[in-house]
């Protein structure tokens, strides 16, 4: 299948685009979403996967009152937005932007140290999810929860509508699905289930889901 998302990272265009996006992607209902399933507890050390121009991250650290951020991503373009978004929130050496590519390479972040990892809209991107979720499970701490936030498949028609909402063509829509929508959120919760995470809980937002996973206690 044509990877329809890949290419263009690196498109300044694009970066702007995904960063005027955010408010309306990560409104008070994902927010109202997330907090709910992860709890509103401070997390000290966040980790975004795939964490793009940075903005999660930014309002990640107020609302978990966070100490220290790592952002990966496999796009210069973006990171260097992020850096620019996050420059000044949190002492500079406790700001991590790092370029990896998820289809080549592990995170590399070092085994126990995270309180909350994240990835928004990330895993239908890459080659192979069931693959990075275990070396996310290895990087958190005991008690430490990831969350993913992704489009989810089996409504072609309210991903349509949702899309034309925001702009997109029906045609552009429907091309489109296939890619955005990859996954069912079963499949998406039996990934985490399947790298080690339990008490696997997710949330439907429209055609989008928010589901999370902990890292228990040994
Ligand atoms: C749809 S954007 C989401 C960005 C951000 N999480 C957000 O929601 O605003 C997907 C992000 O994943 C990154 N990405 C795509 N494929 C990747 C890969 N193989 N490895 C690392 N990052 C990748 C892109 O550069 C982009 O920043």
């Amino acid at each position: 299948m044509e990877n329809l998302g890949k290419a263009d990272w690196d498109d300044p265009e694009r970066v702007k685009r995904l960063a005027a996006s955010y408010s309306q992607r990560y409104g008070k209902t994902f927010w109202h979403t997330l907090l709910k399933l992860t709890g509103p507890e401070r997390r000290e050390t966040i980790l975004d996967l795939g964490c793009g121009p940075g903005l999660f991250l930014l309002d990640a650290t107020t609302r978990y009152k966070a100490k220290r951020v790592i952002g990966l991503d496999a796009s210069e373009a973006m990171l260097e937005q992020a850096h620019h978004f996050l420059a000044g929130k949190l002492e500079e050496s406790n700001t991590l932007l790092r370029v990896v590519d998820f289809d080549s390479s592990d995170p590399g972040v070092e085994p126990n140290t995270i309180d909350l990892a994240f990835s928004g809209f990330l895993l239908h991107e890459i080659r192979n999810p069931e693959g990075l979720l275990p070396h996310v499970y290895k990087s958190l701490k005991p008690k430490g929860i990831y969350a993913a936030y992704e489009f989810v498949s089996g409504d072609l028609v309210s991903f349509i509508d949702y899309m034309k909402r925001g702009g997109m063509s029906e045609a552009d829509a429907r091309r489109r699905y296939p890619h955005m929508c990859k996954y069912s959120l079963a499949q998406f919760e039996g990934m985490l289930r399947g790298a080690g995470f339990s008490r696997v809980k997710s949330s439907l937002i429209d055609v989008r889901a928010v589901f999370v996973g902990l890292k228990a206690e040994k």
